[in-house]
């Protein structure tokens, strides 16, 4: 048998423990994720990809280019895509959608003044490829269709460029829409005739409008976000972030709800809410004083 260095195919050179570091530092740092040692591996992996794409030989050559030579700040959107998760679907954690329709909505509704339809807001605040945001939507316009009668629009953002170029594009493989009601699949969503891809579904332009998305990062201490939105859905990121980190977004995010407005948590990050002054109203739903 051939020893293993005579071989034609390169031997991949890890990422060192110093490398890892670097990068897990100027991640926490940028973005508030914590890139833990269970994934390394993961993260490697990206990495090595990335560095294969730039024709570079292996990640160490990679990690001098990003931190000796300069090539950080144009690396930085991709290196932070790397290290974000964005696993999500449509009507992820359903409960918090039937509470959303069925008893959040209404009450929001009647706390606004007589006369003018309302206007609500909702803010998808880790918002990923889009899924948690057209969500909202398609709830929103179910239930102004209902009546009686509001308007409504739905702002998603996330830290990554890449996911919300995704998100506003709204194409998706069609098995996603899969946990869609039927009656709201076939109204909000169109296969993809035009580009002959009928294994996509794209989101009709009439919620499209609705939906607006844009760049954000939670850990900045100023974010240009209106202060009179009605619901944060700020689920499945906190728990990238370690227990002060999560706080302080939460605190920050709620100062951008209206009175009485109503922040959503993953189920699992549910109990990050407690104690910090809200009314918890449902698993990790907190309604602010
Ligand atoms: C697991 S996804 C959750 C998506 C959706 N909220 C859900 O529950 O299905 C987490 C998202 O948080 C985003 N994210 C991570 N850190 C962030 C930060 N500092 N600011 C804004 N978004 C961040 C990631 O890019 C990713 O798309």
């Amino acid at each position: 048998m051939k020893a293993l260095r005579d071989c034609d195919t390169p031997i991949l050179q890890g990422l060192s423990d110093a490398e890892f570091a670097q990068f897990g530092a100027l991640i926490r740092d940028r973005t508030g994720i914590r890139l833990t040692p269970s994934k390394r591996a993961h993260m490697e992996g990206k990495l090595r990809k990335r560095a294969a794409f730039l024709g570079l030989a292996n990640v160490s050559d990679y990690s001098r280019m990003v931190f000796d030579r300069g090539g950080l700040e144009a690396e930085l959107d991709a290196l932070i895509h790397l290290a974000t998760t964005n696993k999500t679907d449509f009507f992820r954690e359903k409960l918090h959608f039937d509470l959303f329709d069925k008893s959040l909505l209404p009450a929001l509704l009647a706390a606004r003044p007589r006369g003018l339809a309302p206007r609500l807001k909702v803010w998808s605040a880790a918002a990923s490829n889009g899924a948690e945001a057209y969500t909202a939507a398609m709830v929103l316009a179910e239930a102004a269709k209902r009546g009686p009668p509001f308007d409504f629009a739905v702002l998603g953002t996330d830290v990554s460029s890449e996911m919300v170029a995704e998100a506003r594009r709204a194409i998706y493989p069609a098995t996603m829409i899969a946990p869609v009601p039927e009656p709201l699949r076939l109204r909000y969503f169109l296969q993809q005739r035009s580009t002959g891809n009928l294994a996509q579904v794209r989101v009709v332009p009439e919620l499209r409008q609705r939906v607006r998305f844009q760049q954000l990062n939670l850990i900045d201490e100023k974010l240009p976000i209106d202060r009179d939105v009605d619901v944060i859905f700020l689920r499945n990121v906190l728990i990238y972030f370690d227990p002060p980190t999560q706080k302080a977004v939460v605190r920050r995010l709620a100062k951008h709800l209206r009175p009485s407005g109503v922040l959503i948590l993953g189920h699992t990050e549910a109990a990050i809410g407690n104690g910090m002054g809200f009314e918890q109203i449902g698993t990790g739903v907190f309604r602010v004083a």
